[in-house]
């Protein structure tokens, strides 16, 4: 492909790049896919406005998001076995988020752990956080992420079980990928990715080097099945809260009842979020859930939103219904398996561009002014 200008465009070469188990991974959801595909079909029903006349010479797309400025209101979404798409993924991702002036969010489940991300980037860093039935491991995570300066801890609160992926278990997804007669084919196919992995030394679970069994490979499902706390309630905030001085998020919240007690938690932001169609199929989209939870926690803490983002319309959209900022998740992966760092930056280009582009049309030049008035009602 010569000419690289949409998310569509690297989702394809990302495609042709990764094993299928691992393309898989990204790009599906759970179940029927319902709400994976909801995510995307609510956006993009939503129309936007057509404005004239209006001096878009200098656009402004900076925006203070908890208390930070950003150069765009979009952020790296946490993302599992990210060092797997491409050599030390989550440190290329790291970097290219570094260079656009946006915050990047190391998931628990990252192949790079917390320390070496850091050491491989100054700017904004989060940690998501996945609190496991052993508490000294989630104490242990969070001294982790206070030594390593995250700005923000995102507890990620929609996944006290694993929603059937079931693509995953067809292609038998396994950390480190497994290598068995039917994979091995596909791999040789891969050889760039293949190279590029067999030259980093970190194939499996940099967080969790303590937790995680060191020799074999182990179904994820299995994994996650039987080390994350599902008992939790409202109460374990508090408990983080108490150990987490800095900027605390919870992610997952689909539902105004569910913001009222995040705000009653005392948290500093929710990001309203369906995990990218992961998890529950049959929830509403997040572009459909997000009016109502900013509704209920009106402006008593940051509202972000992800889910189907996959262009800078989509983002001006989200922000038109009330979010502060949104995360992306597929967006920079597939720029990442096409293009390491680069295409996380291109993908992040991208988003940018289009945003610009699409607040200028809609009659905008500073996007803190955007807010309903670009949508058709
Ligand atoms: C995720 N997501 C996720 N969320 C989280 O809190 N911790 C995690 O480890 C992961 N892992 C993960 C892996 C992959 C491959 C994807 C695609 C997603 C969910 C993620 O943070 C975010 O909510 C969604 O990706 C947003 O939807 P889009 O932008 O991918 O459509």
């Amino acid at each position: 492909m010569t000419v690289i200008n949409s998310i569509g465009d690297l989702r394809e070469l990302a495609r042709r790049r990764l094993p299928r188990a691992l393309f898989d991974y990204i790009d599906r959801g759970s179940y029927d896919e319902f709400t994976l595909a909801r995510n995307r079909d609510d956006l993009r029903a939503l129309t936007l406005r057509q404005r004239v006349m209006v001096d878009v010479s200098k656009l402004s797309l900076e925006r203070t998001v908890l208390g930070e400025r950003w150069a765009m209101p979009v952020a790296l979404a946490p993302t599992g076995l990210t060092g797997l798409f491409h050599r030390d993924g989550e440190i290329a991702a790291a970097r290219a988020a570094q260079g656009a002036g946006l915050p990047f969010t190391l998931s628990t489940m990252s192949i790079c752990s917390i320390e070496d991300v850091r050491a491989a980037v100054d700017g904004t860093l989060w940690f998501q956080l996945y609190l496991m039935r052993d508490a000294a491991f989630n104490e242990n995570m969070i001294a982790r992420a206070r030594e390593t300066r995250c700005a923000a801890l995102v507890l990620t609160l929609d996944l006290p079980v694993q929603g059937i992926r079931r693509r995953d278990a067809k292609n038998g997804l396994a950390v480190p990928p497994r290598l068995t007669l039917s994979s091995a084919g596909d791999f040789l196919l891969r050889p760039r990715w293949l190279a590029g992995l067999l030259r980093s030394k970190r194939r499996t679970f940099g967080n969790l080097a303590a937790y995680f069994p060191s020799k074999g490979t182990v179904a994820l499902s299995e994994w996650v099945g039987t080390h994350l706390d599902n008992t939790l309630t409202w109460d374990g905030i508090a408990w983080v809260r108490e150990r987490w001085p800095g900027k605390l998020l919870l992610k997952g919240i689909l539902d105004a009842e569910d913001a009222r007690h995040a705000l009653d938690s005392g948290v500093d932001g929710v990001v309203v979020s369906n995990h990218g169609g992961r998890q529950l199929d049959g929830a509403p989209s997040t572009i459909a859930a997000l009016p109502a939870v900013v509704d209920a926690v009106r402006g008593r803490c940051a509202v972000l939103m992800d889910g189907g983002i996959a262009g800078g319309q989509d983002v001006l959209k989200a922000l038109a219904l009330g979010a502060d900022a949104c995360l992306v998740g597929r967006a920079f992966l597939y720029g990442l398996a096409a293009r390491g760092e680069t295409g996380v930056a291109l993908a992040l280009g991208i988003l940018r561009s289009e945003l610009g582009i699409s607040m200028a049309l809609t009659g905008v030049n500073d996007i803190r002014n955007v807010d309903r008035r670009v949508l058709v009602t």
